[in-house]
């Protein structure tokens, strides 16, 4: 008996240090801010700055955030940067174009919808978007910043210990096979993926450089499902093809990022976030997971409401937490808080 008593607690003992260690660890490990690139998956605003077609600041987007107005999301609610945030318990971060000259601390985001990997990505002659490339440049003014005002190891240390999500990629690909696209002309499938994931390589290698060290790099969901693409289809199936390159381009990165890890050595600390897998997944089971509609938009006009987009003069659902897609190619709030937390996106993958 006594013994077994001293037994009981040893191991509670033995329990409470583990707990101990894992909390001082998790302290140690929390990231410092967010740094967020990408597109209108996880821009929180941007656009709003900028003369552009790809806006959302307008109903019916955010009848579902906290504020229940538009906020710049392309979503009816939070958006992924939100939920990535609130993961790691840090505030969403603010856009860049709202204060350039912030030091942005708690970070920052760069996200612009409609935003690509390649420059010419959606890049129209008057205030397309912010392409990547672009958001690398603003990132490298707020990295001078913080070293001018506190200090080199301050500013290096910040960084390491800061989270770099990014989230790009599906505009490029939606761009190439849009109905309209002139680029299969130009470039096959395989050249146009070979050519954003060299870019790719060559962005996140700059980012690297100007400091970072944990990445969260999301792969491409499924587009050929999308609202947009299935209305191309009379008997509105995904689109097979657009499906088939985006898994080829979603393999290219995992293969590139292994490839950065080894040349970049142990400063190169990344998750890849399989949106692909996560989405087909609900798109075949969508019960499970309380969802009744995998092919129409909520908000919209016409056949699949994906003919046009979601305005102050389209209908939505009543119901956003049945669906998967908000408009023609958004997810509604609802299933990107189930992505976010089922692939678990948090401190302690980092
Ligand atoms: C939009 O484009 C015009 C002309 O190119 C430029 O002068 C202006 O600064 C741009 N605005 C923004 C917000 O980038
Ligand atoms: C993309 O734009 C950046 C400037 O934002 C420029 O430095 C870079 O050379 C451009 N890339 C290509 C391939 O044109
Ligand atoms: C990268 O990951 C390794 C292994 O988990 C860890 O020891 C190291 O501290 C991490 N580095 C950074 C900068 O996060
Ligand atoms: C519709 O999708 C099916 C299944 O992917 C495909 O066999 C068919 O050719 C598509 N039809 C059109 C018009 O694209
Ligand atoms: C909306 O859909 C969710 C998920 O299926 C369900 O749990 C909820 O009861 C629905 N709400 C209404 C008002 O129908």
């Amino acid at each position: 008996m006594a013994s077994n008593k001293t037994k009981l607690l040893n191991s509670f003992g033995l329990i409470a240090i583990y707990f101990i260690l894992q909390l001082n660890m998790s302290r140690a490990q929390k990231v410092k801010a967010i740094y967020v690139f990408g597109d209108s998956l996880v821009d929180v605003g941007n656009n709003n700055y900028l003369e552009t077609f790809f806006r959302a600041n307008f109903p019916f987007n955010g009848i579902d955030f906290p504020s229940g107005k538009p906020t710049g999301r392309f979503s009816n609610g939070k958006n992924a940067a939100d939920f990535i945030a609130e993961n790691f318990g840090l505030p969403t971060p603010p856009p860049y174009l709202s204060n350039k000259n912030d030091l942005f601390l708690n970070g920052v985001s760069f996200a612009s919808g409609g935003a690509g990997i390649l420059n010419s990505t959606n890049n129209l002659p008057s205030n397309g978007t912010i392409y990547l490339s672009k958001q690398v440049e603003y990132f490298s003014e707020v990295q001078q910043r913080l070293i001018t005002k506190i200090g080199e190891s301050e500013a290096k240390n910040h960084l390491s210990n800061s989270l770099f999500a990014v989230v790009i990629g599906s505009n490029d690909l939606f761009n190439y096979f849009s109905s309209k696209s002139k680029i299969p002309i130009r470039k096959s499938p395989q050249e146009y993926i070979d050519l954003m994931l060299s870019t790719f390589s060559n962005q996140l290698t700059q980012i690297h450089g100007l400091g970072a060290r944990k990445f969260l790099i999301a792969g491409i969901g499924p587009i050929g499902c999308t609202p947009s693409q299935r209305l191309l289809n009379s008997s509105e199936n995904c689109n097979e093809e657009a499906n088939y390159w985006t898994m080829n381009y979603n393999k290219g990165v995992q293969s590139m990022l292994i490839k950065l890890k080894s040349q970049l050595k142990e400063d190169f600390n990344y998750t890849y976030f399989n949106i692909y897998d996560f989405l087909v997944n609900t798109i075949q089971n969508p019960t499970k997971y309380g969802i009744h509609e995998v092919k129409a938009a909520c908000c919209g006009a016409g056949r699949l409401k994906a003919a046009s987009p979601c305005t102050p003069i389209a209908t939505y659902c009543p119901n956003r937490s049945d669906h998967i897609f908000w408009d023609e190619v958004h997810p509604t709030e609802a299933a990107t808080k189930l992505l976010v937390n089922t692939l678990s996106i948090t401190q302690n993958n980092m």
